[in-house]
């Protein structure tokens, strides 16, 4: 497939790109962005071998192969946030999980930046919900060597203004649009997003506790009973905590805690 490159912008154009309230030092300051590709992921992740730097973002109107968790297809057409960043963290590949949380946590606080009504929380371990529907998504992918991280590319998908979704998403997904009644301009949110995840971004980095703390604030299973599926195996539980390494923690209606890792598990119900 061929993609066509819309714009490129560096350093020196980004005043024209970035909304004038803002205001970030790293992410977005060099924007690729196309009208149609299969994955932005698939484009960040060969620009980040070839040595992108951090906070570069790849951006499309449309994407023909989306990338979901678990191998799921993304619908992802025209009139949603389709974006990969590149992130160079120093730290080791097993604290890569806590990232899709974080990923998440920038969606959520976004959208309680511009619609505050709206209540909008974190789903374990990478969606980003309201009233229980999902409006966005994240999919992390890192390269390694030697156990450290050498890039990983955080692929973040936001709907933004869709208004119908094929079943069986029509049950479970929600925009911005359908919550607010109101046309969002997608490169609005856009902005708003790069500034939460940079700002979420740079304060794990510093220290993971304090980005714990918002995770648990905006968790929307904490307290819940659930149904979690790791493998062919179903369990059912009390989600008690988010643990410092991003595990779920579940108290098994035996009694026993249980620890469950991102990609362990996902929910069932
Ligand atoms: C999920 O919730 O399953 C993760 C969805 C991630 C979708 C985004 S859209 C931009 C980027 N490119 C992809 O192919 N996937 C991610």
């Amino acid at each position: 497939m061929n993609y066509e490159l819309i714009e490129a912008k560096g350093e020196g154009e980004i005043s024209q790109i970035m909304s004038p309230t803002s205001d970030t030092r790293v992410f977005g300051k060099r924007v690729y962005s196309y009208s149609k590709v299969e994955s932005t992921n698939d484009i960040a992740y060969t620009l980040a071998e070839q040595g992108a730097e951090e906070g570069t973002v790849v951006i499309a109107i449309e994407q023909t192969e989306g990338k979901g968790r678990v191998d799921h297809y993304w619908f992802s057409p025209p009139r949603g946030l389709w974006l990969s960043l590149i992130l160079r963290p120093l730290m080791v590949s097993s604290s890569i999980s806590q990232l899709s949380l974080l990923g998440a946590l920038g969606i959520t606080t976004s959208i309680k930046r511009m619609f505050p009504l709206l209540s909008s929380g974190i789903r374990w371990p990478n969606d980003a919900v309201i009233n229980g529907k999902k409006i966005g998504g994240v999919l992390c992918r890192a390269k390694n060597e030697q156990r450290k991280v050498v890039f990983v590319i955080m692929g973040i998908g936001v709907n933004v203004n869709i208004e119908e979704f094929p079943s069986p998403l029509c049950f479970t997904a929600t925009s911005l649009k359908r919550e607010t009644g109101c046309y969002v301009p997608e490169e609005t949110f856009q902005h708003c997003l790069l500034e939460e995840l940079e700002r979420l971004y740079f304060s794990f980095l510093d220290d993971s506790s304090a980005l714990l703390q918002e995770i648990r604030l905006f968790s929307s299973l904490l307290g819940k009973q659930i149904k979690v599926k790791i493998n062919q195996e179903e369990l059912t539980g009390l989600v008690q905590d988010i643990d410092e390494k991003g595990r779920l923690v579940l108290r098994l209606e035996s009694g026993i805690q249980r620890r469950i890792g991102p990609e362990e598990g996902c929910i069932s119900g």
